[in-house]
């Protein structure tokens, strides 16, 4: 995520807690969830997305749990995973993604079979800003394995109970090398979100496509209107993930795909890993532009009363020795925060 958000973000937080608010609840940051058909690449985008190697991909059936993900913005140099199920730290993401196996296995069984039961798992690092992202079970026709005769149905109500709440920003994926009218994603996304205000429309396995074809009039928003758009994504391949091709030389062949690609060259800058997560960072800022005036009136509150507790505090905050510090405090944080208001009033909160 980007640098300059991840800093407003917490500033907000802070400003927050100083004033002694618990949460910055008023912020209420969206949460990210990926929808789309099995195999689509739907782990593979989130994880992009996170910058980081833990999420189990592969062929078939692979995210049989919804993998509820919080990303928790912690300064300082360590970068670890905890779950909500085991009362440990796991620093290597490696280790986290045998977890997360194991967990699947444990309550979803070892032959494809689905749960509703999500797992939960927390990423503190430095380099993260408070966010929920959910990993979910591709949408599927025909049962296989354990799995029930209505698998269709339930996956789908599965998915729902997620991208229904009208705070998920819905990450659409479809497969490029199938065709967009069949997308199963973009169905449900549409079914939730009919204006398609709060869908990104993903477009994985541009490599895939059969040669003399391309996706042009689709990512160029010719073919399905979504407000936030199309961006097309060359993910690693299951070759790639095999020799554990890294996340660095996968956003460098991506970004070579789309730059000499010739139907795709010159809407290369708007494609791509990179250009998906400036456009989650725009999705994000213009949520928190809509929030500030309740922020406003609710740090003016704040304000108030900690001005009326320092007032209380009389002249003994001036002289007495016990509540000098207390008086002190009140007085530096409403300061904080009457300049906080100042500053962000006057910014124009746009980092494209
Ligand atoms: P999910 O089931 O939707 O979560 O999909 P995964 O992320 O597990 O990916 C399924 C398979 O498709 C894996 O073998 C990935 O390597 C492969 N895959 C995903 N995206 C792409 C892509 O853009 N290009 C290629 N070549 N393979 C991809
Ligand atoms: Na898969
Ligand atoms: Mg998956």
């Amino acid at each position: 995520m980007d640098d300059d958000l991840i800093k407003l973000v917490n500033k907000l937080q802070d400003t927050f807690s100083h004033l002694g608010a618990r949460r910055c609840g008023e912020l209420d940051m969206p949460q990210l969830a990926v929808v789309g058909s099995q195999s689509a690449g739907k782990s593979s985008v989130l994880e992009n997305i996170v910058g980081r190697d833990f999420l189990p991909r592969g062929q078939g059936i692979v995210t049989r749990r919804p993998l509820v993900l919080q990303l928790i913005h912690t300064p300082g140099d360590d970068e670890w995973g905890q779950f909500l199920h085991l009362d440990k730290r796991f620093v290597d993401f490696a280790e986290i993604r045998r977890e997360i196996e194991q967990e699947t296995f444990r309550v979803a069984g070892q032959n494809k079979g689905v749960s509703k039961l999500p797992i939960h798992l927390r990423i503190h690092s430095p380099n993260v800003l408070d966010l929920t992202l959910v990993d979910l079970p591709g949408l599927t026709k025909i049962p296989v394995g354990d799995q029930p005769s209505d698998i269709e149905r339930q996956i789908r109500t599965l998915v729902l109970e997620y991208i229904s709440k009208p705070n998920c920003v819905i990450l659409a994926v479809s497969s490029a090398n199938v065709d967009l009218a069949n997308s199963e994603s973009l169905k449900l996304a549409r079914s939730v979100d009919p204006q398609g205000r709060r869908t990104v429309g993903i477009l994985t396995k541009l490599d895939l496509m059969d040669a003399g074809t391309h996706a042009l009039d689709v990512l160029t928003g010719r073919v399905y209107p979504l407000k936030l758009g199309f961006i097309g994504v060359v993910n690693r391949s299951q070759q790639d993930i095999n020799v554990d091709k890294s996340m660095t030389d996968a956003l460098e062949s991506e970004t070579d795909f789309f730059k000499s690609h010739p139907q795709y060259r010159n809407i290369a800058h708007k494609n791509g890993t990179k250009f998906l997560e400036k456009t989650l960072n725009q999705v994000l800022m213009n949520h928190i532009r809509d929030k500030l005036p309740d922020m406003k009136a609710r740090l003016n509150t704040l304000m108030g009363q900690a001005q009326q507790e320092l007032n209380s505090f009389g002249d003994e905050a001036i002289y007495g020795d016990t509540n000098q510090q207390g008086a002190l405090v009140l007085r530096l944080m409403t300061r904080f925060a009457h300049d906080f208001v100042t500053s962000i009033e006057g910014t124009n909160v746009d980092i494209s």
